[in-house]
């Protein structure tokens, strides 16, 4: 494993992307913010998976574990709909949580969105891995990850 590489996680957390029923565009729009962000060299790990419990803890358990991914980022599945799960795997697989991160996206996207409220995204910390939820709007993504980001590399320094 190249340290100087670092490794992204990507995970896009639909049931009907996971079918192909719609193209994901959560996934390349996480992909596109990071390449316009980050200066070191770095590769993306990118899946797209069904709102399923024990699948979303495995991937997570495996992309930080076995891959190495030292930022994990999903997208969906953080919503009050019954299939929505992303939340409480991303807890399952922690052993830290980092409320911070949907306290702040939760807050900026209320600016933008009042259906915001309905986001349970969080954040939580795996070994040298954080794990930071987005919903699955591809809008969200940008706005979300323009309050969150500038704490990310400094928390993946501090795990690292
Ligand atoms: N946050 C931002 N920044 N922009 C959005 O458009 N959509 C909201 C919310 N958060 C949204 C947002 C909506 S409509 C829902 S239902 C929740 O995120 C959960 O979405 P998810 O289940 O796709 O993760």
């Amino acid at each position: 494993n190249d340290r100087t590489t670092a490794r992204i996680g990507i995970v896009t957390i639909s049931d009907r992307a996971s079918r192909g029923e719609y193209e994901d565009r959560g996934g390349p729009a996480i992909k596109e913010y990071m390449g316009e962000v980050l200066s070191s060299p770095w590769e993306p790990e990118a899946v797209v998976i069904a709102d399923e419990r024990g699948l979303i803890e495995e991937t997570l358990r495996e992309f930080a574990d076995d891959k190495g991914c030292c930022l994990i980022v999903t997208t969906g599945g953080t919503g009050p709909a019954q299939r929505d799960v992303t939340p409480e795997a991303t807890e399952a697989v922690s052993e830290k949580m980092m409320p911070g991160f949907g306290e702040l996206m939760r807050k900026v996207s209320l600016e933008k969105v009042p259906t915001a409220i309905l986001s349970r995204q969080t954040a939580g910390i795996r070994g040298r891995s954080l794990i930071v939820n987005l919903p699955g709007q591809p809008k969200a993504i940008r706005e979300c990850l323009d309050a969150v980001f500038p704490a990310i590399p400094y928390c993946v320094e501090l795990i690292g």
